[in-house]
């Protein structure tokens, strides 16, 4: 009888064995949600580095006041409040624009708000003290636009062309060349949604809140008179940095 059962035995775990299906591979997913991995940032308002009334007369004290205490301030609050119980609260707002497409659109755009405005303040300075490109930026822009002159026909034509709400931009692409853009509503060229990314050397918003009060509708002679106020010294030193 043993010698039966033993063979019998064998044969039965065998046929288990064969018939029991191999365990699956655990399918892993990629992760969808980004995880910040860099420094906390703690988000701050900063001041406006001028007084209200310091781009007179070409961007007046009353747009200045309202663009910079009601506007920037709400998305900057807007934005706090967007990201509050999020898990990102400490997130920098490089990270936020790597992964946009993953926030809110309360978190766009007022992450956006937040630094397009923060940005576009130290871009402009009082008239005569913004200095001029400086001969790295000179020549880049010689070699790309062929002059200065043209180089500010074409990015004026962005910002006046950008339909509705939104910024123009000079930026660095990833291959190092200057390149004009424009982006709609709060959007800008460090978003990774946008056709032509890059980083922002100078930014001009035009929104109505930019220019109503003193341009009305013409927003041609604002874009033109911004000239008077950027602060090239700023644009050189965003340059610089984009060498390094
Ligand atoms: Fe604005």
């Amino acid at each position: 009888m043993k010698k039966i059962l033993i063979p019998l035995v064998i044969l039965v775990l065998v046929a288990v064995a064969c018939t029991t299906p191999a365990p699956k591979t655990q399918e892993i997913a990629e992760p969808s949600v980004p995880i910040y991995t860099g420094e906390a940032v703690v988000h701050e308002f900063a001041a406006l580095p001028y007084s209200y009334d310091a781009l007179e007369p070409y961007i007046d004290a009353q747009t200045m006041e309202i663009h910079y205490s009601r506007h920037h301030q709400a998305y900057f609050n807007n934005f706090l409040k967007a990201i509050e119980g999020s898990g990102y609260e400490q997130a920098s707002l490089e990270f936020f624009f790597d992964n946009i497409s993953y926030f809110s659109a309360a978190i766009r755009n007022n992450a956006g708000g937040y630094f397009n405005h923060s940005l576009f303040w130290s871009l402009m300075a009082p008239a005569g003290t913004g200095g001029a490109p400086s001969d790295t930026l000179a020549q880049a822009i010689n070699a790309k636009f062929g002059s200065l002159e043209n180089f500010q026909t074409k990015f004026n034509a962005a910002a006046t062309g950008r339909f509705g709400s939104g910024w123009a931009w000079l930026i660095v692409t990833e291959d190092g060349s200057l390149t004009i853009t424009s982006t709609a509503n709060q959007d800008n060229p460090l978003m990774e949604t946008e056709a032509v990314q890059g980083k922002p050397l100078l930014a001009l918003d035009v929104w109505e809140h930019a220019y109503y009060l003193k341009y009305q509708n013409k927003r041609a002679d604002y874009v033109a008179n911004f000239w008077n106020v950027v602060n090239w010294n700023k644009v050189n030193e965003l340059y610089e940095a984009t060498l390094n």
